[in-house]
C-alpha cells in the first residue's frame, strides 16, 4: 500500500538519495527524470467503460503508471456520480499517494478534493477540469476550444463552404443545420461549444447557415452525460418537428461520436442515406474521439469526420505531471489563464487535436497504430 507523500520530506529524502546513488531513481526510467516511485500507489478515476475512450485512456495512464514503477489503483464509476465519490473516498482511505480524476459531474466531487488535500494527497483533473475547488491541483486535457472550432471547421467543410485550407468553398449556401451539445456538468461540453459558435455564429448571423428549429443556446442542445439513446431521441423529435414539412436537413454539429451515432441512426430511420453522396444524401455529421464504429462509418461515407485526440498522448502528460508530484516539484504547465474552475485558474497542460476525414484515416489513425485497418474495417476494437 502506499505511503503519504510528505512534500518537504520527500523532495529532501529524494535530494539525498539522488546524492547517494549518483541520479539513480528508484523504478524511472526516463520521463520526468525517475521519480520515487517505489511504494508509491496512484488511484485513477475513470467515469465510465460505455465509451471506448475512457477504457483506452484507463489502459494507458495504468500501463505508463505501472512502466515507471508506481502501483496503479484503477476505478471505472458506470457514469454515476455517487459511485465515483465512493470510489474516490476508498482510495483516499486506502492510502493513494496522488489522484488522477476524470470526473463524471465536475461539480460533484469538492468533498473529496477537501479530503485528498487534508491528506497532503495531489489532484490531477484529467481531460475534464474539476469545478468549485481550490484543491485542483494540475489539469492535463486537450485545447477544448480548438475542438469545437475544429468541429465547426469540418462541418463547414462537408458542406463546402469551406476548404481544407480555411479559403471559402464553392458553395454558398443557404444550409440547414442542427447543433448538438455535451453534457452540462462536463466543463468541456461549454469549450467544445463555444469554440464551434465562434466559427458558426458569424455564418448564422448572416444567412448561410441556417438553425431551423431555433435552438442555438447550449442549454436547449445538450446531451446529458453524452448519451448515444438522448442524441437519438432528440434528432428524431427534430426530424418530426421541425422537419416535418419535408425540409431537408443538412449538416449536424455534433461533439462527440456516440452522439454523432445516435444522430446517424435517427436520420437512417428518417429515409437519409445511405451516405454523404447519395441517393438522399445524410446530412454532415461531425464527432470527436475517433471511436472505432464513428471512424468505420467515416470509412463508409455515412459519419463526414470527427476530431482525434491522442489519448496515449494524455495519459503520457498525465503520468509526468504524477512524476513531478512524486518528487515534490510541481509539474510543468503550457497554460496558466484558461482554465477557471470557478475558485482559482489551474494550471494546465494542452495537447493539440487533429481532424480526421476520410482521407485522413490511414495516415492519422492507421500509421499511427491507433486503430488497425483490421479493426477499421470491422468497426470493432480487436
Ligand atoms: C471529453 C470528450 C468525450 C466526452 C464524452 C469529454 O469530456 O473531452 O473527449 O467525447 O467527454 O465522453
Amino acid at each position: 500500500m502506499g505511503r503519504r507523500l510528505g512534500f518537504t520530506a520527500l523532495g529532501a529524502s529524494l535530494a539525498l538519495t539522488l546524492a547517494a546513488c549518483g541520479g539513480e531513481g528508484a523504478g524511472g526510467s526516463g520521463g520526468a527524470g525517475g521519480g520515487d516511485s517505489d511504494d508509491l500507489t496512484i488511484g485513477v478515476s475513470m467515469p465510465t467503460q460505455t465509451s471506448e475512450r475512457w477504457i483506452a485512456d484507463g489502459d494507458n495512464v495504468q500501463e505508463q503508471l505501472e512502466a515507471e514503477g508506481y502501483e496503479v489503483d484503477l476505478q471505472y464509476a458506470n457514469n454515476d456520480i455517487p459511485t465515483q465519490s465512493q470510489q474516490i473516498d476508498q482510495m483516499i482511505t486506502e492510502g493513494a499517494d496522488i489522484l488522477i480524476i476524470a470526473a463524471i459531474d465536475g461539480t460533484a466531487l469538492a468533498g473529496q478534493l477537501e479530503n485528498a488535500a487534508a491528506n497532503d494527497i495531489p489532484v490531477i483533473s484529467y481531460d475534464r477540469l474539476i469545478r468549485d475547488s481550490e484543491n485542483v491541483d494540475f489539469y492535463v486535457t486537450f485545447d477544448n476550444f480548438e475542438v469545437g472550432v475544429a468541429q465547426a471547421s469540418a462541418l463547414l467543410r462537408g458542406l463546402g463552404l469551406q476548404n481544407e485550407d480555411g479559403s471559402p468553398g464553392t458553395a454558398t449556401g443557404p444550409f440547414n443545420i442542427e447543433l448538438f451539445a455535451g453534457s452540462l456538468d462536463d466543463n468541456n461540453a461549454f469549450f467544445f461549444f463555444d469554440g464551434a459558435m465562434s466559427v458558426l455564429q458569424p455564418l448564422i448571423d448572416d444567412g448561410t447557415l441556417v438553425v431551423k428549429s431555433g435552438q442555438t443556446d447550449i442549454e436547449q442542445v445538450a446531451i446529458l452525460r453524452w448519451e448515444q439513446e438522448t442524441a437519438q431521441r432528440r434528432m428524431e423529435d427534430l426530424l418530426t418537428s421541425t422537419y416535418n414539412d419535408g425540409t431537408r436537413i443538412d449538416g449536424v454539429l455534433s461533439p462527440y461520436d456516440g452522439i454523432s451515432r445516435g444522430i446517424i441512426t435517427a436520420l437512417e430511420n428518417a429515409g437519409y442515406g445511405p451516405t454523404i453522396d447519395a441517393p438522399n444524401p445524410m446530412p454532415i455529421v461531425t464527432g470527436q474521439d475517433a471511436e472505432i464504429a464513428s471512424v468505420k462509418l467515416i470509412q463508409d461515407g455515412v459519419q463526414s469526420s470527427t476530431i482525434f485526440k491522442d489519448t496515449r498522448l494524455l495519459a503520457e502528460q498525465a503520468v509526468i505531471a504524477a512524476q513531478a508530484f512524486a518528487e515534490g516539484n510541481e509539474p510543468e504547465a503550457n497554460d496558466t489563464e484558461t482554465y477557471d474552475n470557478g475558485v482559482k485558474v489551474v494550471p494546465s497542460y494542452l495537447l493539440p487535436v487533429v481532424t480526421v476525414f476520410e482521407d485522413d484515416i490511414q495516415a492519422e489513425l492507421i500509421d499511427t497504430e491507433y486503430w488497425t485497418a483490421e479493426e477499421v474495417a470491422a468497426g470493432q476494437a480487436d
